[in-house]
């Protein structure tokens, strides 16, 4: 069984996969508004504290369950129960991750469908086509529908190429481009003019923000769903990892890389308000906050773009490249998890697989698109901030309660032969224990 699961080849290329997976429209676009909204660097200094001391154990607890158990998040859970109850509990919290993701894909994939839709816009422009460019930008449910449609047979076509074809290659060529592309826009932002006073909205803390309980919810549920918690995205990537992986190292660079990722993004978006507010555009909304939500990505920065000029072209360009690309590696790490399972469980091809659970997403996709208004909040909010922190606890707990400790420490210390007397082991058993699980409802409950 093993010999025929895929497996990364090398740890860059599970590095790429995984914070393909874990940079997303919730580093480029969720960071830097939740922290434009929440007081800048306070929510800075919250969220760093919450992803290290909170995020990172629970990635590490879905990373060494699925290279344990090297299987789909069902089964992985299973294979660490110990009895009767635990094993329906596991079914039960595979099978929500299942569901979650899912769900979360059907929303994700619309957002990314505006993305190559903004992406194509100053093509369109630039070749004259201004009907077509106003068409790509007007907010209609033909629009949404064919361009979410059109991403989830991106998404499809990569799964469909398998871990190593698929995953791995396509994250290890858009990861670097992704990177390279940010720097450049961040470069290019901050010297215009306005750009500094974003720098300095992003970077001065307002401390009386710390007294808001929303921040802390706010922070947490961002640094969940930006590392990809809960829902068995980390435990199928850490399924294809080999043996010899030295995990605690590794499950720390896309931690980093994530975080990293997400406070940099916050260096391009809120300059780049702030020099659009210099250029007239409105960025506050009636109570006096930032634009946060959708009309940020596809009004505000577009509008922006607009008054660039010629250069405005190639910056919207590379622009909703970057979203598009965040997008894309994320995406194919959702649909993994259901496919993970319908291929190991169900029997199925991997390309049947890909193909028939795809199209079951995007057809809830386009209900979700034809009801836009009563549904897509509501499938947002229930699947980030109800199940996504529900099933992140429930995975610390079947790690630190009901796996046997010496079976944790055996998996970890494959490829990490010192494991024992290092530091990891002196700390993180007892986050994910105690900890972890307790923030976890603290912040759940509020
Ligand atoms: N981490 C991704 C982002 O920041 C979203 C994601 C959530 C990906 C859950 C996989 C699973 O956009």
């Amino acid at each position: 069984m093993t010999a025929s699961r895929g497996e990364f080849s090398s740890r860059f290329g599970f590095l790429m996969a995984a914070s393909g997976s874990a940079v997303g429209l919730g580093n480029i676009w969720g960071f830097p508004t939740n922290a434009a909204s929440n007081g800048g660097a306070a929510f800075l200094f919250t969220y760093l504290v919450l992803a290290f001391a909170l995020a990172y154990p629970a990635l590490m607890a879905e990373l060494i369950i699925g290279r344990h158990a090297k299987s789909n998040s069902i089964k992985a859970l299973q294979s660490i129960s110990r009895g009767p109850k635990t094993r329906a509990l596991a079914v039960a919290v595979g099978a929500l991750g299942i569901v979650t993701v899912s769900f979360i894909l059907s929303f994700y994939a619309i957002v990314s469908g505006w993305m190559m839709a903004f992406f194509l816009d100053p093509l369109a422009r630039l070749f004259g086509a201004s009907e077509l460019a106003s068409w790509l930008t007007r907010d209609t449910s033909w629009r949404n529908a064919i361009f979410m449609a059109l991403f989830m047979a991106l998404t499809i076509h990569i799964i469909r190429a398998g871990v190593k074809n698929g995953i791995e290659r396509w994250a290890s060529r858009l990861m670097p481009m992704l990177i390279l592309i940010l720097l450049l826009l961040i470069f290019y932002v901050l010297t215009l003019p306005g750009a500094m006073d974003g720098v300095h909205a992003y970077l001065v803390p307002d401390f009386s923000q710390l007294a808001n309980p929303s921040l802390v919810v706010d922070a947490m549920g961002q640094a969940f769903f930006s590392l990809s918690l809960g829902v068995g995205t980390m435990l199928i990537y850490g399924s294809y990892i080999s043996k010899g992986e030295n995990l605690p190292v590794t499950g720390s660079l896309v931690a980093l890389l994530d975080i990293g990722i997400a406070v940099i993004a916050g260096m391009l978006i809120l300059p780049a308000m702030y020099v659009a507010l210099a250029n007239g555009v409105e960025i506050f909304n009636a109570d006096g906050g930032l634009v946060a939500g959708p009309a940020l990505i596809v009004s505000v920065l577009p509008e922006l773009f607009g008054d660039m000029g010629a250069a405005g072209v190639f910056v919207a360009l590379a622009f909703f490249l970057l979203m598009t690309i965040a997008s894309l590696t994320s995406s194919i790490s959702m649909l993994e998890v259901p496919v993970a399972y319908a291929v190991e469980s169900g029997n199925m091809s991997r390309g049947r697989a890909a193909l028939l659970i795809g199209a079951i997403v995007t057809c809830v996709s386009l209900v979700i698109v034809l009801n836009f208004d009563p549904l897509f909040d509501f499938v947002v909010t229930y699947a980030t901030e109800v199940s996504q922190p529900l099933l992140g606890f429930f995975f610390c707990i079947f790690v630190a309660w009901i796996w046997r400790r010496d079976a944790v420490l055996k998996e970890i210390s494959q490829g990490c032969p010192n494991a024992e007397s290092g530091l990891f082991w002196k700390i993180w058993p007892l986050y994910v224990k105690f900890i972890c699980p307790m923030a976890i409802l603290l912040v759940f409950l509020q």
